[in-house]
């Protein structure tokens, strides 16, 4: 444990000429740009949205990766795997957040702690990890309460598994044009299929709902009664038997399963591959959208040899 004496004098040591350097930058350095964007780096991270004076974005995209506390380096593939994909669309917030229950141990609390310490981007749901126990129902049923008193923080909520992998332009394209409400997009279960464009329900891999289905769900007493189950199926049953989910759109071949290895099995209009299962199957899906493309040569590394 720190003397209190000396934690304290260590942080007069580093804060307070820390705090003097902005302040020196603040005035000396005439370029407005800079000195908002030196403004908040001497800020401590904030864990909200962007600032209220950014213009309101014509679509806001909450992106919930249902995974477990565990997989630290899945997390930490798919959060570059993002990071790296820079929107042509600018118009668009996509908010990427990891999903899951309960920590159970003292190890998840330490090093889970650190990655919303450094990220800030995961959610624990009060629940128990168990697959088809539900989960799924709490994770909608519980975002309203995670943003009170906002009308609609998000225009959507997708939830996806942490297989899939998403190319955000064509899901931003996808999405921008589609009501803002009773939207029900994903993709169809297939072989189930009668009317095609009304699909009984959406796979799993990923779908979205509009913020007013997420709200209805959260106060459904029918959806609360029948929330353990097979989740999409379920989901689909709920907003049938509620008559939701009039706007449903199938995106079909757009979403697909990853089945091969050559670039036609990734054609341009990809909006998710799914059953990334593995390292490999991450490595070749990432390589064939040209994720590391920009990578500068250095004495450092000589990666592609
Ligand atoms: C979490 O879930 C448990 C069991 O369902 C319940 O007893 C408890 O009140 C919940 N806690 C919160 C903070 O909602
Ligand atoms: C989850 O953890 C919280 C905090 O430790 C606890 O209050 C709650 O009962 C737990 N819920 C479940 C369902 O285990
Ligand atoms: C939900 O379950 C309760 C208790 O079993 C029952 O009284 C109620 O009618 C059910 N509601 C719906 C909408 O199914
Ligand atoms: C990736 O790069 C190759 C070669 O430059 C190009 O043919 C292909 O269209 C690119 N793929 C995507 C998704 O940008």
């Amino acid at each position: 444990m720190f003397d209190k004496n000396i934690s304290r004098n260590l942080i007069l040591l580093v804060v307070l000429p820390l705090a003097l350097l902005c302040i020196i930058f603040l005035f000396a350095i005439p370029n407005s740009n800079f000195q908002l964007k030196f403004l908040s780096s001497c800020q401590p991270p904030s864990l909200s949205s962007p600032p209220d004076s950014a213009p309101d974005p014509e679509l806001k995209l909450l992106i919930g990766i249902i995974t477990l506390p565990e997989k630290y380096e899945r997390r930490q593939i798919i959060r570059m795997a993002y990071a790296l994909q820079k929107p042509t669309i600018q118009n668009a917030q996509i908010d990427v957040r990891f999903v899951f229950c309960n920590l159970t141990t003292d190890e998840q609390k330490m090093f889970i702690a650190m990655e919303i310490l450094t990220y800030q981007d995961i959610i624990i749901l009060n629940c128990t990890e168990n697959m088809n126990k539900g989960k799924t129902y709490t994770y909608f049923s519980s975002l309203p309460h995670m943003f009170p008193g906002k009308q609609r923080p998000y225009d959507y909520v997708i939830k996806a598994d942490d297989d899939m992998y998403f190319r955000f332009d064509n899901l931003v394209a996808s999405l921008r044009d589609k009501p803002r409400e009773d939207v029900y997009w994903g993709k169809g279960f297939a072989p189930m299929i009668k009317d095609p464009e009304n699909p009984p329900y959406l796979v799993g891999m990923g779908y979205a709902l509009s913020w007013d289905l997420v709200v209805w769900i959260s106060t459904s007493e029918f959806a609360r009664n029948n929330s353990e189950g097979v989740e999409d199926i379920f989901v689909g049953m709920w907003l049938n038997i509620g008559e939701k989910g009039k706007n449903r759109y199938d995106m079909r071949e757009k979403m697909y399963d990853f089945h091969g290895v050559e670039p036609k099995d990734f054609p341009p209009e990809t909006i998710a591959v799914h059953l990334l299962k593995n390292d490999y199957t991450w490595a070749v899906t990432l390589g064939m959208f040209n994720v590391t493309d920009q990578l500068p040569s250095s004495r450092f590394y000589d990666i592609y040899g």
